[in-house]
């Protein structure tokens, strides 16, 4: 029987949050996980590197029979997936899907704006990810593309996902650094911050003590995951063809130890099947 999964990419343990969304919202489907932990973090690295990595996992997670892949990572997604769908899947796999998180994310920003009807021109969105999203400006120019006309105010904060990966999310030092990173958009008045990197939803109601009750923080999982249901329902052609097994399969680059314990602490699994890969 052909088993036609559902590919989730991201650069390590991150996009796991992605993932959980996906288990809770569209449970039905066979996902296969790669999280490349051996050349991780991508967030600090060239767009050359990063869209070379991104392809060396799609060509895996093709070989394992994902025909549709959703990199999880926003810097992947920011950095490679414009080129990915330009030119690497024409040239090589002009039947396989790509999709990412940056536009179902700027989806969820422009809707909020429009059912609080507020004025565009006076919003003030903030966001926040690692070195290579913020510095790809990738939001700013697909909130330009829907007309947004107000304020953004972008920031990286690398130190986030070392933070995260290390269990701090409760210390007073990670407090602290939030604190550091969020005072300039606090300042500024934001209506609305974005967490783009897997990782912040992790420190989801740090970030909203940080940055106060009044502004609207979006968890990019739930969005991401409605947005892909809503892209199944409009792409009948690919959905039928997804098997629905309940399978779930992990991959990884590095220690399959290690990969075992964020999937336990993510997704509350008990002895997922993990194996160690080589992509490269
Ligand atoms: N997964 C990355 C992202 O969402 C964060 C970790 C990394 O830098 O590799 O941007």
């Amino acid at each position: 029987m052909l088993v036609i999964m559902i590919g989730v990419f991201d650069s390590g343990f991150g996009g796991l949050t992605i993932l959980k969304s996906f288990l809770d919202k569209l449970p039905e489907y066979d996902y296969v996980y790669l999280g490349d932990n051996a050349r991780a973090p991508y967030g600090s690295k060239s767009h050359d590197t990063i869209y070379q990595y991104t392809c060396e996992a799609l060509k895996f997670l093709f070989a394992q029979g994902c025909d549709l892949v959703i990199l999880a990572c926003n810097s992947a997604s920011a950095e490679a997936l414009r080129q990915v769908q330009q030119e690497f899947l024409p040239k090589n796999f002009p039947d396989k899907k790509v999709l990412g998180v940056v536009v179902p994310i700027v989806e969820g920003v422009t809707e909020f704006i429009e059912n609080k009807k507020l004025d565009s021109k006076k919003v003030r969105v903030g966001i926040i990810g690692t070195r290579a999203t913020i510095e790809s400006k990738v939001f700013e120019k697909e909130l330009a593309k829907r007309n947004f006309s107000g304020e953004i105010l972008a920031r990286a904060c690398p130190l986030l996902v070392p933070l995260v990966e290390e269990n701090w999310t409760k210390r007073p030092e990670t407090k602290t650094i939030l604190k550091k990173y969020l005072q300039p958009l606090k300042t500024n008045n934001i209506n609305i911050l974005v967490l783009a990197c897997t990782h912040y939803p992790i420190l989801f109601n740090q970030v909203q003590h940080a940055i106060g009750r009044k502004v609207f923080v979006l968890n990019p999982p739930e969005i991401v995951a409605e947005k892909l249901k809503d892209f199944l329902k409009r792409h009948p052609e690919i959905e039928t063809r997804l098997s629905k097994n309940k399978k779930r399969l992990f991959y990884t680059t590095d220690n399959v130890q290690r990969f075992s314990k964020f999937t336990s602490r993510f997704l509350n699994l008990q002895s997922p099947q993990i194996e160690k890969t080589k992509i490269s």
